[in-house]
């Protein structure tokens, strides 16, 4: 392999090229390569100024992260990037791509920094546990102010261009995509100026007062929901405005190791790479994506809308059928204020509003009008008998070669496939309320769905920026048979002794955005007891199903829609826990002959998470999900569980699947037809294996 850093000379100028594909990430060689280059180019009277830049699409995007967990190899990148800042030479970085993470604080070690246009900046060390531990904290600070130093190092975005030159973090913006010589011409000036060495260390740091900080800090905080890392990234930026930049460093170092050695960041890690691995699916080698220009939504109402407007976003055309007029009518007036509050977070641009309402997208009452879509999406009522009968109509009116998808939370998709006379060319493509904002896409492949139709839903989930998840066909995919799993245990919880609060009090506590219960309020009652009742003439006389859920619907409390579910939905006091709820639960209870007992936030969670892995072990090893990480990434970004902790499958090799298998022979002391323990799950213990055996 050849060097990854390589050193020219042009005009006095030492012009330093990185070249390690994909992303430039500072491995070992280059660090080292880098710091050995810029300290031969000091050396040399010869040159008048260095200049540093990356090959390939991108400038340095980070650490390598497969580098971590590994023992360190030296040079540290913090003294690497202390050596470069020390050269006495002037030092001009050239930006293009993503500078991100150790990237950026290699260009806030040199002197200088040119970016072209389209070129972007961030610290997303947050994202992976860990805070930007090569002088970030205390170089930033010293160069934007505080409050801007907070929201780039703990909320780990990106900013722009435009941006960094208002702030100073780059010096000059080049039109034109040739990285190089725009370094090589900032160099030149330099030196034609006479400038010299500007080390960002010698800056004084911003500050705020000690007032404003505290506010700052409850606010990240508060966000942080348990995520270790922002609350050590305000403490390092804390130590930038109160400490000389030495003394700033070795604190940085501290919290930087704190969280290095925190099992958050592995979880976070394991995230990382898990979003990328989920796309590696058989059918990107045996299939070849369609075109897909057209689409065609059948169904306006909460999830045709969202599905339309994710479409319209990706820049696709779209046509909207509903049922008659007036339903499309406001269909259109919901997919017109999505895309209208996509305009106002700057998602969206308004002429390309402007030119989406008045020609990219239309609503229609004729599914004729899909006849020349190259995809259509179903999103209608959750009902096989409306869903068969689309699908009929679908397939006389489509062309040859049409994707036909269904968005169906939980029905078989091969049935709805046998409607058609091409089942090949039929797929799940489960989308997440709201469509437009979830990033999670599940995307079903039935026993006759070609290799083309897959590559061709996984093509369209990056299209439309979203994570697509491949499944199988069972009742509810990956994420809602979890789901379901889990929200069996929660209830036998609750029937148990705990409130509908309580749970959603550990729940929360555990990281959770919000508890079971709360989401159930928001989602809406009458959707799961639908699927309760399509469920009831197949369950199993052996189930203990509790019933209180149904009791609070045939009340006609459906939830925050009604006013009132599970908590008393009040317009200035928000959600209220109900005595009405309590007494519904008290009440089946006594019918039962259960007598409540305490239970405490552990064993709600490790009942929640005994259930979710259990289930996950099952869907993994009937072939549904294709590896445990594909589940970490369906709960991750469906599902609300805490990032931190990996999703289920990290969570549970973390804890021990002994423990987890311990914990279901427990439970099912109390309900032995529920808690049956997957077989893998099993097999994994018995071999002293673990989840992540199976990912790799
Ligand atoms: N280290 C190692 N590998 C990396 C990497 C990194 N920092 N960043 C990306 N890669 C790998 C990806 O895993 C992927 O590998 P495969 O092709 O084998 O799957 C490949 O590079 C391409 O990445 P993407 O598919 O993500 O490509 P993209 O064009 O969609 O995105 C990117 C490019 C914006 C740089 C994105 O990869 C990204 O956000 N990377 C992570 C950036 C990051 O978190 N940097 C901070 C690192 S921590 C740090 O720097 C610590 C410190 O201060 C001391
Ligand atoms: P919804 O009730 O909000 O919308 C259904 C829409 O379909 C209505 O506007 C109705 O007028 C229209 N419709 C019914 N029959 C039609 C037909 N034959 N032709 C054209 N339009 C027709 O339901 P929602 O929530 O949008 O759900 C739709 C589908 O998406 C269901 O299969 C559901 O299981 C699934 N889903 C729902 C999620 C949710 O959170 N609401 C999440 C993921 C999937």
């Amino acid at each position: 392999m050849s060097e990854p850093v390589r050193t020219t000379v042009e005009d006095g100028i030492a012009v330093i090229e990185i070249d390690n594909p994909p992303v430039n990430a500072l491995s070992q060689a280059v660090r080292q390569g880098l710091v050995e280059a810029v300290q031969a180019a000091d050396a040399d009277p010869a040159i008048n100024a260095i200049m540093i830049y990356g090959a390939g699409r991108t400038f340095i995007a980070g650490a390598d992260i497969r580098e971590f967990g590994k023992p360190p190899l030296p040079p540290s990148l913090p003294d690497v990037i202390n050596d470069i800042e020390d050269v006495s030479t002037p030092t001009v970085c050239a930006l293009h791509g993503t500078a991100l993470g150790g990237g950026l604080e290699t260009a806030l070690g040199t002197h200088y920094r040119v970016a072209l246009a389209s070129a972007r900046f961030g610290l997303p060390e947050v994202n992976l546990g860990i805070l930007p531990g090569a002088g970030g904290t205390q170089r930033l600070p010293r160069i934007v102010p505080i409050a801007k130093a907070v929201k780039m190092i703990t909320g780990g975005g990106m900013i722009g261009a435009k941006e960094a030159l208002e702030l100073g973090l780059i010096d000059e913006i080049v039109e034109g995509d040739d990285v190089r010589a725009a370094g090589v011409a900032m160099a030149k000036r330099l030196v034609a100026e006479g400038a010299s060495a500007r080390p960002t260390s010698a800056r004084a740091a911003n500050t705020v007062s000690a007032e404003d900080f505290a506010q700052m800090m409850a606010m990240v905080s508060k966000k942080a929901r348990g995520l270790k890392a922002p609350i050590n990234c305000m403490k390092a930026i804390e130590a930038a405005m109160t400490l000389p930049f030495e003394e700033g460093m070795t604190r940085e170092r501290e919290l930087f190791t704190e969280l290095f050695t925190d099992p958050q960041s592995p979880a976070m890690i394991h995230a990382f790479f898990s979003e990328r691995e989920v796309a590696k699916i058989p059918e990107m080698k045996t299939g070849t994506p369609r075109d897909i220009r057209k689409v065609g939504v059948v169904g306006g109402g909460t999830m045709g809308a969202g599905i339309a407007t994710s479409a319209l976003l990706a820049g696709l055309d779209v046509t909207l059928a509903e049922r008659d007029t007036e339903a499309a009518e406001k269909a259109a007036a919901t997919v017109s204020s999505h895309l209208a509050g996509a305009v106002k977070v700057g998602k969206l641009a308004q002429a390309k509003y402007d030119a989406i309402m008045g020609g990219a997208f239309r609503t229609t009452t004729d599914y004729g009008d899909f006849a020349d879509a190259d995809l259509v999406i179903e999103a209608v009522f959750e009902s096989m008998e409306v869903k068969k009968d689309v699908f009929g109509q679908l397939d006389k009116i489509c062309k040859p070669g049409a994707i036909l998808a269904s968005n169906t939370s939980y029905l078989n998709v091969d049935d709805i496939a046998a409607m058609t006379s091409r089942p090949q060319d039929v797929i799940g493509l489960h989308f997440f309320s709201p469509a437009h904002m979830m990033r999670l896409l599940e995307v079903v492949v039935g026993a006759k769905t070609s290799p083309d139709v897959v590559a061709s839903g996984f093509a369209l989930g990056k299209r439309m920026k979203k994570i697509a998840v491949r499944s199988g066909v069972c009742d509810g995919f990956i994420g809602n048979r979890i789901l379901n799993a889990y929200a069996r245990a929660i209830n036998g919880a609750v029937l148990a002794g705990a409130s509908p609060y309580d749970v959603d009090r550990a729940m929360q506590e555990f990281g959770l955005a919000m508890g079971l219960f709360r989401v159930a309020d928001l989602a809406g009652l009458d959707i799961g007891w639908a699927n309760r009742k399509r469920m009831a003439e197949t369950r199993d006389p052996r189930e203990q199903y509790s019933e209180f859920a149904d009791r609070i619907c045939e009340l006609g409390r459906f939830g925050r829609k009604t006013g009132r579910g599970f908590y008393i939905h009040d317009k200035d006091k928000g959600e209220l826990p109900d005595d009405e709820v309590l007494a519904i639960i008290a009440n089946e209870r006594a019918d039962k002959g259960i007598a409540a007992r305490d239970i405490s936030d552990q064993e709600i969670i490790d009942r929640y998470m005994a259930a979710m892995i259990n289930e996950a072990a099952k869907i993994v090893g009937e072939g549904i999900a294709l590896r445990p990480l594909d589940v970490d990434i369906t709960l991750l970004n469906g599902y609300g569980f805490p990032r931190w902790r990996g999703g289920p499958m990290h969570y549970a090799d973390a804890v021990g699947l002994e423990k987890i298998l311990n914990d279901i022979k427990t439970f099912a002391e109390e309900d032995d037809y529920f808690w049956q323990p997957a077989p893998l799950l099993e097999q994994l213990v018995a071999e002293g294996k673990t989840f992540a055996s199976l990912n790799r």
